[in-house]
């Protein structure tokens, strides 16, 4: 079985991206780096905290809708999942799927790779496993599973595709139909507009876990890029722009101070914020108009009954004759 060597694609320039992003006006941090060992952990928890209805709601659906959406994809597909495993959501799906041929798992990270790979590997022992080490933003090419597959189909829950401004997220829907072939498809979690008070709420826990989710981003910054960040002077702030549609999350300086970041100076004024997360939220017809930009078609979409979440199922957009 010709399983690929996974190979660590280049290594994240963390120090650069770092000094890049609290060097410009405003300040910016790319959200990939909330993810460190801590930070996953925590984001973990954030999943369990009462006021964060996006994975429980998701995974209802899951649950709920399993049958039709095993039915809409048919049997024998490839799932080929955009960053590794979300662990239950995965089980789910490839539990309810009609003799999936293969999983294939797109990350970045060897561990995460492997940890997810794993796990799955016992309790689907029929399903032949091919993580493939690669970032995927990138067209990469797709593993060749010893059994037929029938489709590709694409998972990318969780509604991470918010992360991504439209622009970005249009472009990573084009990758996915670069990706899935004139048969493919793509299954897609996206969290609907709603309320915004819930909405902020959500990104506001009582708890305080998401405020620690943030920060940590600090104390990462002080142990690999030796900086010397005071989380006591820096607070978490995530607030809803309605026209936009997206959660914006900063991590605001209390006061007029300057810090010291991988040997630079980074002067702050009182009240000044680092960007660090865009979570977007969309409406039905938003989703449908950004798929339909990168050549993609809504065939099918699940949602819970607030209709707080939805999983769209995506298509080629067939060509039209001329
Ligand atoms: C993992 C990107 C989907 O935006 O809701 C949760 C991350 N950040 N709380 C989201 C997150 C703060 C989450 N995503």
């Amino acid at each position: 079985m010709a399983v690929p060597a996974p190979q660590e694609p280049a290594l994240e320039d963390f120090a650069g991206d770092a000094l890049a992003g609290l060097s410009a006006t405003p300040k910016t941090l790319p959200s990939k780096y909330l993810y460190d060992t801590r930070g996953s952990e925590l984001f973990e928890a954030i999943c369990e905290q009462p006021e964060y209805y996006p994975t429980r709601t998701e995974l209802a659906i899951l649950k709920r809708e399993a049958n039709a959406m095993a039915e809409a994809v048919g049997p024998r597909a490839m799932v080929v999942e955009y960053g590794s495993g979300s662990g239950i959501k995965t089980q789910r799906l490839l539990s309810a799927l009609a003799d999936p041929v293969a999983y294939v798992p797109i990350e970045i990270s060897h561990s995460a790779l492997n940890a997810s790979v794993a796990e799955l590997a016992a309790q689907f022992p029929h399903i032949e496993m091919l993580p493939l080490c690669a970032d995927f933003l990138q067209t990469v090419p797709l593993p060749e599973p010893e059994r037929a597959a029938e489709r590709v189909l694409i998972f990318f829950p969780g509604s991470t595709l918010g992360n991504f401004a439209n622009e970005a997220a249009v472009e990573l829907l084009a990758t996915m139909r670069a990706e899935m072939g004139e048969n493919g498809a793509a299954l897609v979690g996206i969290d609907l507009k709603k309320d915004p008070a819930m909405i902020e709420a959500a990104y506001n826990d009582a708890a305080g876990v998401t405020a620690d989710f943030t920060l940590n981003l600090l104390d990462r910054m002080n142990r690999e890029l030796d900086a010397n960040f005071d989380r006591g002077c820096f607070s978490h702030r995530a607030r809803y722009n309605a026209i936009a549609g997206r959660i914006e999350t900063h991590i605001v300086s209390e006061i007029a101070q300057t810090v010291l970041v991988a040997g630079r100076s980074i002067d702050f004024a009182a009240g000044e914020g680092i960007l660090v997360e865009y979570s977007c939220k969309y409406s039905q017809s938003d989703f449908a108009a950004m798929a339909h930009r990168a050549g993609l078609v809504v065939t099918r979409s699940w949602t819970d009954p607030e209709k707080r979440f939805a999983l769209q199922l995506v298509e080629p957009l067939p060509e039209l004759a001329v």
